[in-house]
């Protein structure tokens, strides 16, 4: 007797985040604008959040829409506590509630460490980890006050916080974006231990070098783009669409038991490529 597949084929036709909320922080640009769609492909409405460029959450919005979606983009400095508190406000008016939140707004002031400043040392610090804390504090409130509700999701709610390869290796001249990430790291496996008694699933994607405006001098001209790609083991460099696809996984509840861990979608850029050819 044939043995009976345990997946369904049927579950490939369904849509993943059918009528949960999504709020994507940074989604403006790059690979928050390449998760929000995937995202709202997958049936989630979308919450596009931007910090100053409205056009660029307005053009995602479009294309949301025109792909038979369902977003509102809501402007918000995530760093600052009022700007949260008002930024899920909103959230409620439109869409009563919220069931995942993925952490991604971040910069990067890069300066040599002799030279950082203060200045731009507090604003990564308060833009890349104190914003992910603020939303997610938020987001966490939410979802152990609702639940979980039976047939939209097996958990009360997911936090997906953007990281980076750097939560791992040492990036000089980046002290304070490596610093950032690192403590993303620990924020997100300490929240993961607190909220996992409410059902609250919490994770990181690890990116490695993701072609968007954040490090378009690493990637725009041919030899900045073959110097990166000693870095990277695959041979190509990502796509903001190679991390949405991961964001709908870890949201969706195909990865129900996957809890407190970092996806890196790198292309094998964690794997020490110096070594490849000994060592
Ligand atoms: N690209 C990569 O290779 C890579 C690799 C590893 C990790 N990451 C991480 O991925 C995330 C997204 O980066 P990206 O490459 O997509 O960069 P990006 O294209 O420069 O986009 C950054 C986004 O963050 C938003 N943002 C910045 N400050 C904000 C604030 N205070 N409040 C709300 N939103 C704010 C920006 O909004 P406005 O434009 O409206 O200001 C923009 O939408 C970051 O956390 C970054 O560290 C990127």
């Amino acid at each position: 007797m044939r043995r009976k597949s345990l997946i369904s084929t049927e579950v490939f036709d369904v849509k993943r985040l059918l009528d949960q909320v999504a709020l994507v922080t940074g989604a403006s640009s790059g690979i928050g604008s390449g998760v929000a769609l995937c995202l709202a492909q997958e049936g989630a409405k979308v919450i596009v959040n931007y910090a100053s460029s409205q056009k660029g959450a307005d053009a995602v919005v479009a294309e949301i829409k025109e792909q038979g979606g369902d977003a509102i983009s809501i402007q918000a400095d995530i760093s600052q506590e009022d700007q949260v508190l008002n930024l899920f406000a909103k959230t409620y008016e439109a869409y009563g509630t919220i069931d995942i939140l993925i952490n991604n707004a971040g910069l990067q002031k890069d300066q040599p460490f002799t030279e950082m400043t203060l200045e731009a040392w507090n604003k990564v610090i308060d833009v890349n980890l104190t914003g992910q804390f603020l939303c997610a504090r938020e987001a966490a409130k939410e979802f152990i006050k609702r639940g979980v509700v039976p047939g939209r999701s097996c958990s009360a709610g997911k936090i997906i916080c953007m990281s980076s390869v750097h939560e791992v290796i040492p990036w000089a001249g980046h002290c304070n974006y490596a610093a950032s990430k690192g403590g993303v790291m620990l924020l997100m496996k300490s929240m993961a231990q607190e909220l996992a008694p409410h059902k609250i699933r919490v994770n990181s994607i690890g990116p490695g070098a993701i072609k968007t405006p954040i490090n378009k001098e690493a990637w725009d001209t041919p030899a900045a783009e073959e110097s990166l790609l000693s870095l990277i083991p695959y041979n190509r460099v990502g796509e903001s669409n190679d991390i949405g696809k991961a964001a709908v996984w870890l949201a969706s509840d195909e990865s129900e038991y996957v809890h407190g861990v970092t996806l890196f979608v790198d292309g094998g850029m964690t794997l020490y490529p110096g070594f490849a050819t000994g060592g």
